[in-house]
């Protein structure tokens, strides 16, 4: 069957190119309790994430947050199962005062994060942005869409946690440093980039991963310990993929447990040395 460019482009864009291995032994465990925030939690990855946490350990705290808590069905079933442990608060990216709400809310009640997780990001919303397939159908509402979304909401995020970004507090954390982990794509790689095509996406994810790095060199000049990075998770199975699956192998589309699985392995073995990478679902870092 014949490929479209924007299918074709997905594929070749998540195939195993990397620039160097990273040998190490990941431990299975998926959670090293604290206080963990989950940004973009209402479906896909970002609810794995809260999900996995919650489940995995016994003692740790997830604040998970979302556009409209009351219309995740998910959020909600697992907020029955972990009265104690989940808190689920409203944030729009796009809303700056929601960023800061949150902000407020998680330092009075827990005084401190000691993981940050940036799920949220758009690829295509129907007649409202469309990943491109050729420079005749960029528009100047999907580029700053994408932008504002996938790259400038993030960044605002970590700005506004960044003061709450410390190890220890009492919640029975085993980091020996907070975590800043934001999901990126390896389609942000301007190395990788040999196929072209949805230009929005690809250079909001750029974005993301330029402004990432800038916070990690700051990071790394600061005494508390905070240790931020950039994951692609593969091709995982969620709504935001469904429209670009057909011609993904099914060995190539993981299941959101398999993604987040190996993502929180990452996520709970990096130290100070891997601020500012940018890792793939299975440890190997992507070229930038
Ligand atoms: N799935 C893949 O194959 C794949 C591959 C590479 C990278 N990624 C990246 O992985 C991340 C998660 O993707 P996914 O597959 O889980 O996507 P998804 O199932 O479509 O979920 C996207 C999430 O982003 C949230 N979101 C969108 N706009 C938001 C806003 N303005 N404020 C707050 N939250 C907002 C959505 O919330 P609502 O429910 O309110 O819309 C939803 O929770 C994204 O950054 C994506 O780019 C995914």
């Amino acid at each position: 069957m014949h490929m479209s460019s924007t299918q074709h482009t997905f594929m070749a864009s998540h195939s195993p190119r990397v620039l160097s291995l990273t040998r190490r032994a990941f431990s299975s465990s998926s959670s090293l309790g604290g206080v963990s925030m989950i940004q973009g939690a209402s479906r896909g990855i970002g609810f794995e994430f809260v999900r996995q946490l919650l489940e995995n350990d016994d003692k740790g705290h997830v604040i998970a947050t979302c556009r409209n808590p009351s219309a995740s069905t998910g959020l909600i079933h697992l907020k029955d199962k972990f009265r104690d442990r989940l808190r689920i608060m409203p944030l729009d990216l796009t809303v700056e005062s929601s960023i800061e709400a949150s902000a407020l809310s998680i330092k009075e009640t827990y005084g401190r994060l000691n993981l940050l997780i940036n799920a949220s990001g758009i690829l295509s919303i129907p007649d409202v942005l469309h990943p491109e397939t050729t420079l005749n159908k960029v528009e100047k509402s999907s580029l700053m869409l994408a932008y504002e979304t996938n790259a400038v909401g993030p960044i605002l995020v970590i700005k506004h946690m960044w003061p709450l970004l410390k190890i220890g507090g009492g919640h029975g954390t085993e980091r020996s440093a907070a975590v800043v982990a934001s999901l990126s794509a390896r389609v942000g790689s301007i190395g990788d980039n040999h196929l072209g095509g949805w230009h929005s996406y690809r250079a909001s994810k750029a974005a993301l991963n330029q402004l990432s790095k800038t916070v990690s060199v700051e990071f790394g000049r600061k005494k508390d310990p905070i240790v931020c990075i950039l994951l692609h998770p593969g091709t995982v199975d969620t709504d935001l993929s469904k429209p670009f699956q057909k011609n993904v192998p099914p060995e190539k589309l993981f299941s959101k447990e398999f993604s987040v699985q190996k993502l929180l392995s990452i996520i709970n073995n990096v130290n100070s040395h891997d601020n500012g990478k940018f890792f793939a679902w299975d440890g190997q870092e992507i070229p930038w």
